[in-house]
C-alpha cells in the first residue's frame, strides 16, 4: 500500500514538473522570495504602498480593481494608510453615482473602477487566479513544495516581454516569455524607473514589477495573516488537547494495567 502511494506521489511530481514547462508559454516563472510565504510569513506594509503606487500610475491607465474598497487600504495588515491619507486617496478617483446620475470623487465605501481598457482583465483576484492547480505551474504541485504561485506568476510575466509584435486583426501582439501561447495584448508596462517611490526605494524594474505583484496578491488575499493566526492559534489548542487526552487515558486505564515488575 505504502509503496503503491508512493509510486503515485512520484509520478504525479514527475508529471507536475513536466507540465510546469508546458503549461505555460514554455517560459520559466522566477521563484521571488516575497515576505508573505511560509507560515510566518507576513506582507510587508511598506512594499504594499509602493505597489499601490505602481498599480495606481501604471496599470490603473488599463486595468481595474472592482473587488478592492478603498476603505480596505487602511485596515491592518495592508498598506494600512492613515484614515486620512486612504480618504484622500480615494477621493482622487471619480465613480460613477447612478442616485445623482453623474461621476463624483470616490468615498471609503466605494471600490475601485473597473478598468477601460479593452479586453484589460480586473486584476483584484488575478493573484489567486494564476495561483495553484489552474495556475501557471501545472498542478500546482510547484506551489506547494516551491511557493511558486500567482505572485511570482505576475512579476515573472511583467518582466518577460521581450521586442517582437505582431499584428493579427488590428490587434498587437506582444511577444512574452510566460503567457500563455506568448503572445499578449499587453504591452509591456515596466522597463525600470517606471515611478518615483515616496519612500526612496531604488525602482529597478524587478523592484516595481515585484511590488505590484505583492500588492496584488494582498488584494486577492487581503485576510491572509488573520488567517496564519488563526492556524496557529487552532494548531496550539489541539496540541493541548492532545496533551490533556494522553493525561486522561492514562489515568482511566490505570487500574486496570497490570503493574511491571521490577
Ligand atoms: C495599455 C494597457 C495596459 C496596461 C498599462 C497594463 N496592462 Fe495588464 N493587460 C492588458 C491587457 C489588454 C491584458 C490582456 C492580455 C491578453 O489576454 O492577451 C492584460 C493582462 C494582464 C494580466 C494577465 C496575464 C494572464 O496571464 O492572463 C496581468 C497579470 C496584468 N495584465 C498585469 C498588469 C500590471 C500589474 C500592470 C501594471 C504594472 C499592467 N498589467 C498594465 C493591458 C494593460
Amino acid at each position: 500500500m505504502f509503496k503503491k502511494l508512493t509510486i503515485t506521489a512520484l509520478t504525479a511530481l514527475t508529471l507536475g514538473a513536466g507540465s510546469a514547462q508546458a503549461a505555460g508559454g514554455g517560459g520559466h516563472v522566477t521563484d521571488f522570495d516575497f515576505p508573505f510565504e511560509g507560515p510566518f510569513g507576513t506582507y510587508d506594509q511598506a512594499q504594499l504602498q509602493r505597489g499601490l503606487q505602481v498599480f495606481t500610475e501604471i496599470c490603473s491607465a488599463c486595468h481595474g480593481l472592482e473587488l478592492l474598497p478603498f476603505r480596505a487600504l487602511s485596515e491592518p495588515g495592508g498598506p494600512a494608510l492613515s484614515e486620512q491619507a486612504m480618504r484622500e486617496y480615494a477621493a482622487s478617483w471619480e465613480v460613477f453615482d447612478e442616485e445623482i446620475d453623474d461621476w463624483r470623487p470616490a468615498k471609503p465605501v466605494d471600490y475601485f473602477p473597473a478598468g477601460t481598457y479593452p479586453g484589460a482583465p480586473d486584476l483584484t483576484v488575478m493573484a489567486k487566479a494564476r495561483s495553484g492547480f489552474h495556475g501557471p505551474n501545472g498542478l500546482g504541485l510547484n506551489q506547494l513544495f516551491k511557493g511558486i504561485g500567482g505572485p511570482e506568476y505576475i512579476a515573472t510575466y511583467l518582466l518577460s516581454f521581450s521586442d517582437e509584435t505582431k499584428e493579427e486583426a488590428g490587434t498587437f501582439y506582444y511577444y512574452n516569455e510566460v503567457f500563455p501561447d506568448n503572445w499578449s495584448a499587453m504591452a509591456p508596462a515596466i522597463y525600470g524607473d517606471d515611478v518615483d517611490y515616496a519612500d526612496g526605494t531604488e525602482a529597478t524594474a524587478e523592484q516595481v514589477a515585484q511590488d505590484v505583484a505583492a500588492f496584488l496578491m494582498w488584494s486577492a488575499e487581503p485576510k491572509l495573516m488573520q488567517r496564519k493566526q488563526a492556524g496557529f492559534i487552532s494548531i496550539g489548542i489541539l496540541l493541548a488537547l492532545t496533551v490533556l487526552l494522553y493525561f486522561t487515558n492514562k489515568r482511566l486505564w490505570a487500574p486496570y494495567k497490570p503493574k511491571k515488575e521490577i
